[in-house]
């Protein structure tokens, strides 16, 4: 069943579109990521479907029912402001089972759930603490179990882990997850990071300046994405403008600066001798140091080397005066390359993702605004 369902969603504030007909369907128990750009209307949606902003025209549906004109305490939403919105005269463990509480739970049911959510959140020894005595992060705890306590099922996180460390974040978003599937509860969380976004969703939104780009799972979105933008926004890519010589089958033969490079366009609709641009992530930009390869090779040298841990990435200028960066994970057999080497590099034609050129240019198209 579908758990929300937004149709031509629109909010304008004065002059600014903040969200132009947006269309999406969330399924029941669906975990739902919305990234973009800041200011692209992120938080606009997920406070219209919570009812805490009214629209400016369209219709959002929660169960199947027509909610566009219900007031916000009959929507039965658990919400996550962006911006910590706790009780300030409340200890945490009362901003938690607030919710439940005003609404008719028993107290002793109230006090077990609270100390289960509390221990959940590691939060058991601040249980006493008031607001103002908490990090940034056991604010954010707070709230996010405020959230759950509500008995909602469907949850709306904004930005919910956005002021934890890292490491603290990273495990407290697989339980959350696993919250969310346990308790057969729909989720759609709005996040700056990608990564937290393809790991812990079933499907990830990418937006724009108010309207929707693509939906996808992570895996369809990071591998094959559709638009030209959240190949950008999503993960890295390198971006190459070229024009389409000749067709043959799925491959396309694109010239880039004088160069051939072939590649696999399945689904893609261009025609010989249009415009178009190529994109590739940088672990399919592979280095050596022979010519292994004819075709998709490039002579290059290696401008930057950066060490990042797990990975490590590589900035390379070719002959042409292509700037590339390639990617290679940190291995016992990991290429001895430094800065200033003269090497090839050969971009797989699998991975090479062919699009129409943006009517708007490619600048603005990959622009963050
Ligand atoms: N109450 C408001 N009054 C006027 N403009 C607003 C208001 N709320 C949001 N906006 C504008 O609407 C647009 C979308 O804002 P929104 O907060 O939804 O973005 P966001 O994607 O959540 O950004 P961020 O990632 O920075 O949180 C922005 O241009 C913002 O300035
Ligand atoms: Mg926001």
């Amino acid at each position: 069943m579908t758990k929300v369902r937004v149709v031509s969603l629109t909010k304008n504030y004065g002059d600014i579109k903040a969200l132009k007909q947006v269309n999406l369907e969330v399924e029941e128990r669906e975990y739902l990521s919305i990234i973009g750009p800041s200011g692209c209307g992120k938080t606009t949606l997920i406070k219209l479907i919570g009812g805490i902003v009214a629209p400016s025209s369209g219709e959002i549906y929660i169960d199947e029912q027509n909610v566009t004109d219900t007031p916000i305490e009959d929507r039965n939403t658990g919400y996550v402001f962006q911006e910590i919105a706790l009780f300030p005269h409340l200890k945490v463990n009362e901003n938690v089972g607030y919710g439940p509480l005003v609404k008719g739970e028993d107290r002793e049911v109230n006090r077990r759930q609270v100390r289960e959510m509390l221990d959940l959140l590691s939060l058991e020894d601040q249980a006493s603490f008031f607001p103002v005595e908490l990090s940034g992060g056991a604010k954010q705890k707070t709230a996010i179990g405020r959230a759950l306590a509500s008995g909602s099922k469907l949850l709306l996180l904004d930005e919910p882990l956005g002021m934890l460390d890292l490491k603290i974040r990273n495990e407290l978003r697989y339980e959350l997850r696993k919250l969310v599937k346990d308790l057969n509860l729909t989720a759609i969380h709005v996040t700056h990071d990608q990564e937290e976004a393809m790991s812990i969703s079933d499907r990830v939104v990418i937006m724009k300046a108010g309207e929707i780009v693509e939906v996808g799972t992570p895996r369809k979105l990071y591998i094959h994405p559709s638009k030209i933008f959240t190949a950008k926004f999503l993960g890295e890519a390198n971006f190459l403008e070229g024009k389409v010589e000749k067709i043959e089958g799925n491959y396309y033969q694109v010239n880039v600066s004088g160069n051939k490079l072939i590649a696999l366009g399945e689904g893609a609709v261009l025609k010989e001798n249009e415009k178009c641009v190529l994109a590739i992530r940088p672990e399919y930009v592979k280095l050596n140091k022979k010519k292994l390869n004819e075709i998709n090779t490039w002579s290059c040298y290696v401008i930057n080397v950066s060490f990042i841990g797990s990975t490590i990435l590589y900035n390379i200028i070719t002959d042409t005066g292509k700037k590339l960066t390639t990617k290679y994970i940190l291995t016992e057999n990991e290429p001895d390359i430094s800065v200033g080497d003269k090497l090839y590099a050969t971009l797989s034609s699998e991975h090479l993702l062919i699009y129409d050129y943006p009517h708007e240019g490619l600048d603005k198209a990959l622009d963050l605004e």
